[in-house]
Protein backbone atom coordinates (compact mmCIF):
# COMPACT_ATOMS: atom_id res chain seq x y z
CA UNK A 1 0.00 0.00 0.00
CA UNK A 2 1.10 3.70 -0.76
CA UNK A 3 2.41 6.10 2.26
CA UNK A 4 1.79 9.88 1.70
CA UNK A 5 3.78 12.34 3.81
CA UNK A 6 2.69 14.60 5.63
CA UNK A 7 5.31 17.83 6.53
CA UNK A 8 5.49 21.41 7.36
CA UNK A 9 3.71 20.99 10.20
CA UNK A 10 3.60 21.37 14.10
CA UNK A 11 1.88 18.42 16.09
CA UNK A 12 -0.12 18.79 19.11
CA UNK A 13 -0.33 14.39 19.27
CA UNK A 14 -1.66 14.81 22.62
CA UNK A 15 0.22 11.41 23.10
CA UNK A 16 2.50 10.82 26.51
CA UNK A 17 1.55 14.12 27.72
CA UNK A 18 3.30 14.22 30.65
CA UNK A 19 6.58 14.21 28.62
CA UNK A 20 5.96 17.19 26.78
CA UNK A 21 2.93 19.53 26.67
CA UNK A 22 0.49 18.40 24.86
CA UNK A 23 2.49 15.97 23.41
CA UNK A 24 3.64 18.69 20.91
CA UNK A 25 6.56 17.81 18.06
CA UNK A 26 7.34 21.50 16.50
CA UNK A 27 8.53 20.14 13.66
CA UNK A 28 6.80 17.02 12.52
CA UNK A 29 6.37 14.23 9.88
CA UNK A 30 3.04 12.43 9.93
CA UNK A 31 3.14 9.24 7.41
CA UNK A 32 -0.23 7.72 6.53
CA UNK A 33 -0.51 4.40 5.52
CA UNK A 34 -3.89 3.64 4.05
CA UNK A 35 -6.65 4.72 6.75
CA UNK A 36 -3.79 4.35 9.43
CA UNK A 37 -1.01 6.42 10.78
CA UNK A 38 2.01 4.74 10.34
CA UNK A 39 4.64 6.74 11.79
CA UNK A 40 4.84 10.00 14.26
CA UNK A 41 7.77 11.85 14.83
CA UNK A 42 9.78 14.58 14.93
CA UNK A 43 10.95 15.60 10.92
CA UNK A 44 14.18 14.93 11.17
CA UNK A 45 13.75 11.19 13.04
CA UNK A 46 11.65 9.95 10.06
CA UNK A 47 13.60 6.65 9.01
CA UNK A 48 15.02 6.90 5.25
CA UNK A 49 13.09 3.76 4.16
CA UNK A 50 10.06 4.97 5.23
CA UNK A 51 10.52 7.70 3.58
CA UNK A 52 11.73 6.26 0.51
CA UNK A 53 8.56 4.55 -0.01
CA UNK A 54 6.10 7.75 0.75
CA UNK A 55 4.56 7.93 -2.59
CA UNK A 56 2.57 11.54 -1.92
CA UNK A 57 3.95 14.34 -0.15
CA UNK A 58 1.27 17.32 1.66
CA UNK A 59 2.63 20.33 2.63
CA UNK A 60 1.45 21.21 5.83
CA UNK A 61 1.43 24.85 5.39
CA UNK A 62 2.93 25.37 9.05
CA UNK A 63 -0.19 24.11 10.30
CA UNK A 64 -0.89 23.03 14.02
CA UNK A 65 -1.91 19.55 13.49
CA UNK A 66 -4.00 17.86 16.06
CA UNK A 67 -6.23 14.85 16.45
CA UNK A 68 -9.57 14.81 14.84
CA UNK A 69 -11.76 16.16 17.32
CA UNK A 70 -14.27 13.82 19.35
CA UNK A 71 -17.64 15.03 20.20
CA UNK A 72 -18.48 12.09 23.11
CA UNK A 73 -22.14 13.48 23.74
CA UNK A 74 -24.18 15.12 21.89
CA UNK A 75 -28.13 14.43 21.29
CA UNK A 76 -28.21 15.56 17.50
CA UNK A 77 -31.41 14.10 16.24
CA UNK A 78 -34.49 16.07 17.26
CA UNK A 79 -37.77 17.57 16.01
CA UNK A 80 -38.25 21.48 16.44
CA UNK A 81 -37.15 23.62 19.40
CA UNK A 82 -37.11 24.98 22.78
CA UNK A 83 -36.66 28.56 21.60
CA UNK A 84 -40.35 29.42 23.71
CA UNK A 85 -39.09 28.01 26.56
CA UNK A 86 -35.83 29.46 26.74
CA UNK A 87 -38.18 33.01 26.83
CA UNK A 88 -40.05 31.31 29.97
CA UNK A 89 -36.70 30.69 31.38
CA UNK A 90 -35.74 34.48 31.25
CA UNK A 91 -38.77 34.97 32.96
CA UNK A 92 -38.32 32.78 35.98
CA UNK A 93 -39.32 29.25 35.07
CA UNK A 94 -36.78 27.41 35.65
CA UNK A 95 -35.72 24.01 33.70
CA UNK A 96 -37.43 21.17 36.49
CA UNK A 97 -40.65 23.33 36.20
CA UNK A 98 -40.88 23.24 32.51
CA UNK A 99 -40.75 19.65 32.40
CA UNK A 100 -42.64 19.09 35.30
CA UNK A 101 -45.65 21.68 33.27
CA UNK A 102 -45.20 18.95 30.16
CA UNK A 103 -42.75 20.92 28.49
CA UNK A 104 -38.88 20.24 28.51
CA UNK A 105 -38.09 17.12 26.44
CA UNK A 106 -41.80 16.08 26.46
CA UNK A 107 -42.18 19.00 23.90
CA UNK A 108 -39.42 17.58 21.69
CA UNK A 109 -40.61 13.98 21.82
CA UNK A 110 -43.80 15.42 20.24
CA UNK A 111 -42.09 17.93 17.65
CA UNK A 112 -39.20 14.66 16.97
CA UNK A 113 -42.22 12.08 16.30
CA UNK A 114 -44.26 14.68 14.25
CA UNK A 115 -41.12 15.04 12.13
CA UNK A 116 -40.35 12.65 8.94
CA UNK A 117 -37.00 11.14 8.59
CA UNK A 118 -36.22 13.34 6.05
CA UNK A 119 -36.56 16.40 8.48
CA UNK A 120 -35.12 14.51 11.35
CA UNK A 121 -32.20 13.81 9.06
CA UNK A 122 -31.68 17.29 7.35
CA UNK A 123 -31.66 19.44 10.66
CA UNK A 124 -29.38 16.54 12.09
CA UNK A 125 -26.74 16.69 8.60
CA UNK A 126 -26.90 20.97 9.41
CA UNK A 127 -25.95 20.85 13.10
CA UNK A 128 -23.22 18.04 12.12
CA UNK A 129 -21.69 20.11 9.78
CA UNK A 130 -21.32 23.01 11.91
CA UNK A 131 -19.49 20.66 14.26
CA UNK A 132 -17.42 19.33 11.35
CA UNK A 133 -16.31 22.47 10.06
CA UNK A 134 -15.02 22.76 13.66
CA UNK A 135 -12.83 20.13 13.06
CA UNK A 136 -15.05 17.21 14.47
CA UNK A 137 -14.53 13.84 12.91
CA UNK A 138 -16.15 11.66 15.46
CA UNK A 139 -19.31 12.04 17.16
CA UNK A 140 -21.72 10.33 19.51
CA UNK A 141 -25.45 10.73 18.72
CA UNK A 142 -27.91 9.39 21.37
CA UNK A 143 -31.74 8.78 20.83
CA UNK A 144 -33.90 9.77 23.90
CA UNK A 145 -36.43 11.90 21.99
CA UNK A 146 -38.81 9.36 20.01
CA UNK A 147 -39.67 7.21 23.57
CA UNK A 148 -41.33 4.05 21.70
CA UNK A 149 -39.65 1.17 19.82
CA UNK A 150 -40.38 2.54 16.46
CA UNK A 151 -39.87 6.19 17.16
CA UNK A 152 -36.37 5.29 19.37
CA UNK A 153 -35.62 3.33 15.99
CA UNK A 154 -36.34 6.01 13.42
CA UNK A 155 -33.87 8.36 14.98
CA UNK A 156 -31.19 5.94 15.63
CA UNK A 157 -31.38 4.82 12.10
CA UNK A 158 -30.95 8.62 11.05
CA UNK A 159 -27.42 8.25 12.75
CA UNK A 160 -26.37 5.85 11.43
CA UNK A 161 -27.38 7.61 8.31
CA UNK A 162 -25.37 10.54 9.46
CA UNK A 163 -22.44 7.95 9.93
CA UNK A 164 -22.52 6.49 6.29
CA UNK A 165 -21.77 10.15 4.99
CA UNK A 166 -18.14 11.12 4.22
CA UNK A 167 -15.62 12.50 6.98
CA UNK A 168 -17.24 11.61 10.12
CA UNK A 169 -17.32 8.72 12.29
CA UNK A 170 -20.74 8.12 14.23
CA UNK A 171 -21.35 5.90 17.62
CA UNK A 172 -24.76 5.61 18.92
CA UNK A 173 -25.98 4.99 22.27
CA UNK A 174 -29.92 4.30 22.99
CA UNK A 175 -31.19 6.90 25.50
CA UNK A 176 -34.48 5.45 25.62
CA UNK A 177 -34.65 6.18 29.82
CA UNK A 178 -34.51 9.82 28.82
CA UNK A 179 -37.92 10.55 30.22
CA UNK A 180 -41.39 9.29 30.44
CA UNK A 181 -43.45 9.37 27.38
CA UNK A 182 -47.00 10.51 27.24
CA UNK A 183 -48.63 6.72 26.71
CA UNK A 184 -46.98 5.97 30.09
CA UNK A 185 -48.05 9.36 32.48
CA UNK A 186 -47.55 8.07 36.42
CA UNK A 187 -46.04 4.48 35.20
CA UNK A 188 -42.62 5.14 34.72
CA UNK A 189 -41.61 1.23 35.93
CA UNK A 190 -43.52 -0.13 33.08
CA UNK A 191 -42.14 2.18 30.93
CA UNK A 192 -38.63 0.74 32.25
CA UNK A 193 -39.98 -2.62 30.98
CA UNK A 194 -40.76 -0.77 27.94
CA UNK A 195 -37.15 0.21 27.89
CA UNK A 196 -35.64 -3.11 28.85
CA UNK A 197 -37.92 -4.79 25.88
CA UNK A 198 -36.86 -2.10 23.07
CA UNK A 199 -33.32 -2.99 23.73
CA UNK A 200 -33.03 -6.40 21.71
CA UNK A 201 -34.68 -5.21 18.27
CA UNK A 202 -32.32 -1.90 18.27
CA UNK A 203 -29.33 -4.28 19.02
CA UNK A 204 -30.55 -6.79 16.56
CA UNK A 205 -30.65 -3.84 13.85
CA UNK A 206 -26.70 -2.69 14.64
CA UNK A 207 -28.33 0.48 16.14
CA UNK A 208 -26.61 0.29 19.98
CA UNK A 209 -23.14 1.06 20.76
CA UNK A 210 -23.75 1.78 24.26
CA UNK A 211 -26.57 2.36 26.89
CA UNK A 212 -27.42 5.85 28.72
CA UNK A 213 -29.87 7.12 31.19
CA UNK A 214 -31.15 10.01 32.98
CA UNK A 215 -31.19 9.75 36.49
CA UNK A 216 -32.84 12.69 38.36
CA UNK A 217 -35.89 13.83 40.32
CA UNK A 218 -37.21 15.23 37.00
CA UNK A 219 -35.66 11.70 35.38
CA UNK A 220 -35.20 7.89 36.51
CA UNK A 221 -34.55 7.07 40.08
CA UNK A 222 -31.49 5.06 40.71
CA UNK A 223 -33.53 1.84 41.13
CA UNK A 224 -34.91 1.99 37.53
CA UNK A 225 -31.67 3.02 35.99
CA UNK A 226 -30.19 0.28 37.63
CA UNK A 227 -33.01 -1.94 35.34
CA UNK A 228 -31.87 -0.64 32.42
CA UNK A 229 -27.86 -0.61 33.25
CA UNK A 230 -28.55 -4.62 34.10
CA UNK A 231 -30.32 -5.27 30.67
CA UNK A 232 -27.87 -3.18 29.00
CA UNK A 233 -24.87 -5.45 30.22
CA UNK A 234 -26.90 -8.65 29.60
CA UNK A 235 -26.41 -7.83 26.28
CA UNK A 236 -22.86 -6.94 26.41
CA UNK A 237 -23.52 -3.50 25.66
CA UNK A 238 -21.39 -0.76 27.61
CA UNK A 239 -23.26 2.14 29.97
CA UNK A 240 -22.93 5.52 30.75
CA UNK A 241 -25.33 7.95 32.51
CA UNK A 242 -26.90 11.49 32.91
CA UNK A 243 -25.61 11.96 36.57
CA UNK A 244 -25.39 14.54 39.28
CA UNK A 245 -26.87 17.31 37.05
CA UNK A 246 -29.56 19.21 38.60
CA UNK A 247 -29.28 17.34 42.05
CA UNK A 248 -27.14 14.36 43.60
CA UNK A 249 -29.15 10.96 43.29
CA UNK A 250 -25.91 9.18 43.58
CA UNK A 251 -26.12 7.85 40.03
CA UNK A 252 -22.18 7.90 39.35
CA UNK A 253 -21.48 5.00 41.70
CA UNK A 254 -24.32 3.48 40.55
CA UNK A 255 -22.75 3.81 36.97
CA UNK A 256 -19.26 3.08 38.08
CA UNK A 257 -20.06 -0.17 39.67
CA UNK A 258 -21.33 -1.18 36.48
CA UNK A 259 -18.06 0.06 34.95
CA UNK A 260 -19.63 3.05 32.73
CA UNK A 261 -17.84 4.25 30.22
CA UNK A 262 -18.73 7.78 31.77
CA UNK A 263 -20.96 9.79 34.16
CA UNK A 264 -21.42 12.97 31.85
CA UNK A 265 -22.63 16.30 33.71
CA UNK A 266 -21.74 15.99 37.32
CA UNK A 267 -22.06 19.48 38.80
CA UNK A 268 -23.36 17.86 41.92
CA UNK A 269 -21.18 14.61 42.20
CA UNK A 270 -19.91 14.07 45.89
CA UNK A 271 -16.38 12.46 46.70
CA UNK A 272 -17.74 9.03 47.18
CA UNK A 273 -19.14 9.23 43.70
CA UNK A 274 -15.94 10.52 42.46
CA UNK A 275 -13.64 7.60 44.12
CA UNK A 276 -16.14 5.46 42.45
CA UNK A 277 -15.32 6.55 38.93
CA UNK A 278 -11.52 6.52 40.07
CA UNK A 279 -12.25 3.13 40.68
CA UNK A 280 -13.89 2.47 38.17
CA UNK A 281 -11.88 4.14 35.06
CA UNK A 282 -14.66 5.55 34.73
CA UNK A 283 -15.02 9.23 32.47
CA UNK A 284 -15.95 12.51 34.24
CA UNK A 285 -17.79 13.96 30.90
CA UNK A 286 -17.73 17.91 31.55
CA UNK A 287 -20.57 19.55 29.59
CA UNK A 288 -20.26 23.53 29.69
CA UNK A 289 -22.58 24.76 27.27
CA UNK A 290 -25.22 23.02 29.65
CA UNK A 291 -24.25 24.90 33.00
CA UNK A 292 -24.39 28.14 30.81
CA UNK A 293 -27.19 27.62 29.27
CA UNK A 294 -29.30 26.82 32.07
CA UNK A 295 -27.36 29.64 34.15
CA UNK A 296 -26.54 26.75 36.76
CA UNK A 297 -24.16 28.06 39.75
CA UNK A 298 -22.81 24.69 41.00
CA UNK A 299 -19.46 23.70 39.32
CA UNK A 300 -18.54 20.27 38.69
CA UNK A 301 -15.72 19.69 41.51
CA UNK A 302 -13.07 19.50 39.31
CA UNK A 303 -9.87 19.94 41.87
CA UNK A 304 -11.46 16.87 43.45
CA UNK A 305 -11.79 14.88 39.81
CA UNK A 306 -8.05 16.06 39.46
CA UNK A 307 -6.77 14.52 42.53
CA UNK A 308 -8.56 11.40 42.22
CA UNK A 309 -7.17 11.36 38.83
CA UNK A 310 -10.50 10.86 37.05
CA UNK A 311 -10.34 11.50 33.26
CA UNK A 312 -11.98 14.41 32.10
CA UNK A 313 -13.53 14.87 28.70
CA UNK A 314 -15.33 17.86 27.36
CA UNK A 315 -18.25 17.86 24.89
CA UNK A 316 -21.25 20.09 23.33
CA UNK A 317 -24.14 18.20 24.65
CA UNK A 318 -25.62 19.46 21.81
CA UNK A 319 -29.45 19.21 22.52
CA UNK A 320 -32.46 21.42 21.82
CA UNK A 321 -33.48 21.98 25.72
CA UNK A 322 -29.93 22.61 28.14
CA UNK A 323 -27.57 23.23 25.05
CA UNK A 324 -28.14 23.89 21.59
CA UNK A 325 -24.87 24.56 20.43
CA UNK A 326 -22.78 23.19 17.88
CA UNK A 327 -19.46 24.17 18.42
CA UNK A 328 -16.97 22.25 20.16
CA UNK A 329 -14.26 24.66 19.96
CA UNK A 330 -17.01 27.17 22.24
CA UNK A 331 -16.97 24.25 24.76
CA UNK A 332 -13.03 24.35 25.00
CA UNK A 333 -13.53 27.73 25.78
CA UNK A 334 -16.08 27.51 28.47
CA UNK A 335 -14.71 24.58 29.90
CA UNK A 336 -11.45 26.71 30.92
CA UNK A 337 -13.16 30.14 31.84
CA UNK A 338 -16.41 28.14 32.98
CA UNK A 339 -14.55 25.19 34.88
CA UNK A 340 -11.03 26.33 35.06
CA UNK A 341 -9.57 23.66 33.02
CA UNK A 342 -6.40 24.11 31.45
CA UNK A 343 -6.34 24.24 27.72
CA UNK A 344 -4.41 21.32 27.91
CA UNK A 345 -6.92 19.62 29.89
CA UNK A 346 -9.82 21.18 27.75
CA UNK A 347 -7.61 19.96 24.61
CA UNK A 348 -7.25 16.40 26.06
CA UNK A 349 -10.89 16.08 26.58
CA UNK A 350 -11.98 16.77 22.96
CA UNK A 351 -9.74 14.05 21.81
CA UNK A 352 -7.87 11.70 24.13
CA UNK A 353 -10.19 11.47 26.43
CA UNK A 354 -13.18 11.51 24.56
CA UNK A 355 -12.28 8.82 22.87
CA UNK A 356 -11.94 6.88 26.19
CA UNK A 357 -15.64 7.76 27.12
CA UNK A 358 -16.86 5.84 24.12
CA UNK A 359 -14.26 3.31 24.67
CA UNK A 360 -12.18 3.50 21.41
CA UNK A 361 -8.61 2.83 21.82
CA UNK A 362 -8.43 3.50 17.72
CA UNK A 363 -7.99 7.31 18.05
CA UNK A 364 -7.92 10.55 20.25
CA UNK A 365 -4.00 10.72 20.32
CA UNK A 366 -1.72 10.72 16.93
CA UNK A 367 0.53 7.76 17.24
CA UNK A 368 1.07 4.69 14.85
CA UNK A 369 -1.15 2.30 14.10
CA UNK A 370 -4.55 4.45 15.38
CA UNK A 371 -6.60 6.18 12.81
CA UNK A 372 -5.44 8.89 10.59
CA UNK A 373 -7.95 11.11 11.58
CA UNK A 374 -6.65 14.31 12.13
CA UNK A 375 -7.18 18.34 11.32
CA UNK A 376 -5.20 20.92 10.34
CA UNK A 377 -5.23 24.17 12.08
CA UNK A 378 -4.59 27.77 11.03
CA UNK A 379 -3.12 28.29 14.93
CA UNK A 380 0.27 28.82 16.23
CA UNK A 381 -0.05 26.90 19.58
CA UNK A 382 -2.98 24.63 20.92
CA UNK A 383 -3.75 26.99 23.71
CA UNK A 384 -5.40 29.56 21.00
CA UNK A 385 -7.93 26.11 20.20
CA UNK A 386 -9.10 27.43 23.78
CA UNK A 387 -8.97 31.27 23.96
CA UNK A 388 -10.87 32.47 21.08
CA UNK A 389 -14.50 32.93 20.73
CA UNK A 390 -15.98 32.32 17.70
CA UNK A 391 -13.21 31.70 15.78
CA UNK A 392 -13.04 29.20 12.65
CA UNK A 393 -9.49 28.33 12.75
CA UNK A 394 -10.15 24.57 11.01
CA UNK A 395 -8.23 24.79 7.84
CA UNK A 396 -8.72 21.34 6.85
CA UNK A 397 -9.47 17.67 8.43
CA UNK A 398 -8.01 14.75 7.19
CA UNK A 399 -10.84 11.50 7.78
CA UNK A 400 -9.40 7.92 7.42
CA UNK A 401 -6.37 9.24 5.80
CA UNK A 402 -8.25 11.71 3.11
CA UNK A 403 -7.96 15.33 2.68
CA UNK A 404 -11.46 16.42 3.05
O1 LIG B 1 -28.01 16.42 28.54
N1 LIG B 1 -30.56 16.18 31.01
C1 LIG B 1 -30.98 15.43 30.18
N2 LIG B 1 -30.79 15.46 28.88
C2 LIG B 1 -30.29 16.58 28.14
C3 LIG B 1 -31.31 17.63 27.97
C4 LIG B 1 -32.49 17.17 27.25
C5 LIG B 1 -33.48 18.24 26.91
O2 LIG B 1 -33.75 19.16 27.71
O3 LIG B 1 -34.02 18.14 25.80
C6 LIG B 1 -29.00 17.09 28.74
O4 LIG B 1 -28.94 18.15 29.38
FE1 LIG C 1 -27.09 15.13 27.41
Amino acid sequence: MSLALWTNCQAATMDAPAARPYGLIEEAALVVEGDRLAWVGPRDDLPDDLLERCEITHDGGGALVTPGLIDCHTHLVWGGNRAQEFEQRLLGASYEDIARAGGGIASTVRATRAASDDELFESAARRLQALREDGVTTVEIKSGYGLSLAHEARCLRVARRLGAGEGVSVRTTFLGAHAVPPEFTGRPDAYIDEVVAMLPALQAEGLVDAVDAFCERIGFSREQTERVFVAARAAGLPVKLHAEQLSDMDGAALAAGHQALSCDHLEWLSEAGAQAMARAGTVAVLLPGAYYFLRETKLPPIDLLRRLGVPMAVSTDCNPGTSPCTSLLLMLNMACTLFRLTPEEALAGATREAARALGLADRGRLAAGLRADFVLWDVAHPAELCYAIGARPCRATVFEGVLR
